[in-house]
């Protein structure tokens, strides 16, 4: 079977079974091809809240696929791929939010989507990279505990400035990886290019940036800017989606260390075999846990209309 075979069965057992695949934009464009739906964190949690298919197949990484069987417990939430987990999801226990809690007592507890549906239980409100600054101005309390991303906090920090923020040392492996000393490369490599980077950089690089945004934004900013080169600095497959989508402009990627293994573990094969019932993970989800985790993600969605 070659992609395009794999791809028109996929789309058939799709429709005949009535399951819904959901991407993020870090999957590979093969992915993005057979999907109902692709976009970043918030775009994806706010999808996942309506869906009318039975059965919801995510391809992407474990917190993921958990918010959608939270914000769906009857439906089947399938990720493709099992072992596709996010680090910076394993980087807080109950134990450390705990230690956290009596350290801030004053301070409302703002997580990243990317944690586990667990850890979610013990947390005030979620936000995502492209709904994090509307929804901390949009919170009463000026105190914030930021959790776990430590470079997105500060992002957000010197665009809230009526707030006093605390953070945890935490961030993504994958984007920590870049460096100033890429920006300077890559800007002495390609002159005119513009630099569209992730809030999951660190400082060094956002404060160099022309643009940080979502993996949709940076998207969107390319697409319909006039420039014709850009330096993408974020997981490798946005530059890849851009070439598709925009064939007259030219995308180079920051940094080659931009790799998210845990992104690129799921395959269009993966999707497959999950259609047919030969693959993937359904998540189960106790009770107790979709309900506090429900509350800090349609806190969310609420704060951030
Ligand atoms: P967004 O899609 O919200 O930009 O998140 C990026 C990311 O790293 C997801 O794991
Ligand atoms: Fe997690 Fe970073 Fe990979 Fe996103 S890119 S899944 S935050 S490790």
């Amino acid at each position: 079977m070659n992609t395009r075979e794999m791809q028109d069965e996929i789309l058939r057992l799709k429709k005949d079974k009535n399951v819904c695949i959901l991407a993020h934009a870090y999957q590979s464009q093969d992915i993005w091809e057979v999907a109902d739906f692709v976009g970043d964190s918030y775009a994806l949690s706010r999808y996942a809240a309506s869906v009318s298919q039975e059965t919801v197949i995510m391809c992407g990484v474990r917190f993921m696929a958990e918010t959608v069987k939270v914000l769906s417990p009857q439906k089947r939430a399938i990720l493709a791929n099992p072992l596709a987990g996010c680090p910076m999801a394993q980087q807080i226990d109950q134990k450390m939010i705990s230690w956290l809690k009596d350290r801030y007592p004053e301070h409302t507890i703002v997580a990243y989507i990317n944690t586990t549906s667990a850890l979610k239980t013990a947390v005030d409100v979620c936000v995502t990279s492209s709904s994090a600054v509307h929804i901390i101005n949009n919170i009463q309390n000026d105190k914030i505990l930021f959790i776990p991303d430590k470079n997105l906090g500060e992002w957000v920090e010197k665009q809230c400035p009526n707030k006093q923020f605390a953070f945890f040392k935490g961030g993504c492996p994958t984007h920590m990886r870049m460096r100033k000393r890429d920006v300077d490369q890559a800007r002495q490599l390609h002159p005119n290019a513009k630099l569209l980077v992730h809030p999951e950089c660190l400082s060094e690089v956002t404060e160099l940036a022309d643009f940080a945004g979502s993996t949709t934004e940076i998207m969107a900013y390319a697409r319909e800017s006039s420039e014709k080169e850009f330096i993408i600095g974020t997981e490798s497959s946005i530059v890849q989606h851009l070439q598709f989508e925009c064939p007259d402009k030219q995308f180079y990627l920051l940094s080659r260390e931009c790799v998210c293994h845990n992104m690129k573990m799921t395959t269009l094969a993966d999707v497959y075999q999950c259609l047919l019932g030969r693959s993937g993970e359904e998540i189960f989800l106790e009770e107790h846990v979709i309900q506090g985790a429900k509350r800090a993600i349609e806190e969310m969605i609420r704060l951030g209309q």
